[in-house]
């Protein structure tokens, strides 16, 4: 599976968990002007908008809707959370790492109880952790869990929460910033009320908006719950529904590229064609950081193809922005480490890269471990 014959741009590939790189055709499709009250632009909000649905793998019929919030996917994340729990409401927060501690951190900001349910940051989140809490404690009226915790790369157990949660008859609300699009997974089965994620993340878009997957149903019931006037949830739904427009400015081009992206998706095979793209890159990285003797920070059986973070070397020579910097004059972009409990740097999968980007990546990691004089030893990678 190597990179398709197109032209493509003269930047640096980026394995990074975003921004993330994305198809010349992407990028070319953003160069126009186009006035928001375009009936051409209003056409293609509401075509995306069904067409994230479709990806969901639900509909308007079966009573969801896609809201598009300007803003990184941080925005959206906090629309939801300022928006759908009621004012006595509780959040409950599954934490096994930094994004999972952001959302309990937004809830704080908005005056939200919060309370929380916690597993290491190398271990998914317990389904039976959530139940005992849940169990014990009647306030809670929300859920929160994060898909893929991308400060590690690993997946969490939406679908088994999720049963939970609606046992219990509380709303469910899945960060899928990393995953939506890449990962398959069964929506009506999860027990979603709420899914986000962005235009810059595994449907390959420029980043500037982001968006919710709502049940309906319990988007119509959060009637003054807002906390917010700009990231009021059903404000925005409401807007979008009435005149098909935003109700600020909006990221035209951004829509645009994301209009661009989502037929580019399409025409890769959908979410398993894309899923299997992004597992061919983390194979083939994973073998040949393994043989170079780098060794992954999940155990094997947790890790996702998403994103992967590696053990900084023991070697005394080895400096992360030293590795970092030779690796970028190369011309490959890689990220920091963020899991709190070991040194690590990250390699993302995601985006518009192939196995031929993680081989040439490969040899740019094996030339600088040279240059840098480390002793690796692949016999101690378990
Ligand atoms: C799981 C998760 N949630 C939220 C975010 C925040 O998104 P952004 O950086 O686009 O604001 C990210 C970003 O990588 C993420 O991975």
């Amino acid at each position: 599976m190597n990179r398709p014959a197109l032209p493509r741009s003269a930047d640096k590939p980026l394995f990074t968990p975003g921004p993330l790189t994305t198809s010349q055709t992407v990028k070319l499709a953003m160069v126009r002007d186009l006035g928001s009250r375009d009936g051409e632009f209003v056409a293609m909000v509401k075509h995306v908008r069904t067409e994230l649905l479709d990806l969901a793998g639900v509909s308007q019929r079966d009573g969801y809707e896609t809201v598009l919030m300007q803003g990184s996917g941080t925005f959206v994340v906090e629309a939801v959370v300022s928006s759908v729990v009621p004012p006595q409401g509780k959040l409950l927060v599954c934490i096994n790492g930094s994004y999972g501690d952001r959302i309990a951190k937004m809830a704080e900001v908005h005056r939200v109880s919060v309370a929380t349910v916690r597993a290491p940051e190398d271990q998914p989140i317990d389904p039976a952790a959530v139940e005992q809490v849940l169990k014990a404690d009647d306030a809670i009226t929300d859920v929160a869990i994060v898909h893929c915790e991308t400060t590690s790369g690993i997946l969490n157990p939406i679908e088994e929460v999720g049963r939970i949660v609606r046992q219990y008859k509380k709303t469910y609300f899945v960060d899928s910033m990393s995953a939506f699009g890449a990962v398959e997974f069964d929506f009506r089965a999860c027990e979603i009320d709420y899914l986000v994620s962005s235009a810059n993340k595994c449907i390959e878009g420029v980043p500037g908006f982001s968006f919710a997957i709502c049940r309906r149903a319990a988007l119509e019931a959060t009637a003054g719950f807002a906390r917010t006037l700009s990231l009021d949830l059903l404000a925005q739904w409401k807007g979008l529904e009435g005149n098909g427009q935003f109700r600020f400015t909006p990221p035209v081009q951004t829509i645009l590229a994301f209009n661009q992206a989502l037929a580019e998706l399409r025409a890769e095979g959908g979410v398993a064609g894309r899923a299997a793209r992004y597992r061919a890159n983390h194979d083939c990285l994973l073998e040949g950081m393994n043989a170079l003797g780098f060794e992954e920070y999940l155990p094997r059986h947790l890790q996702g193809y998403l994103i992967t973070s590696f053990r900084y070397p023991s070697d005394p020579n080895f400096q992360f922005e030293d590795f970092y910097t030779r690796l970028n004059d190369k011309g490959f972009v890689i990220y920091p480490g963020k899991v709190s409990n070991a040194d690590c740097f990250r390699i993302g999968h995601i985006g518009r890269l192939f196995p031929s980007d993680s081989r040439a990546l490969l040899h740019a990691i094996s030339d600088v471990v040279q240059e840098m004089g480390l002793e690796l030893d692949p016999a101690n990678v378990a």
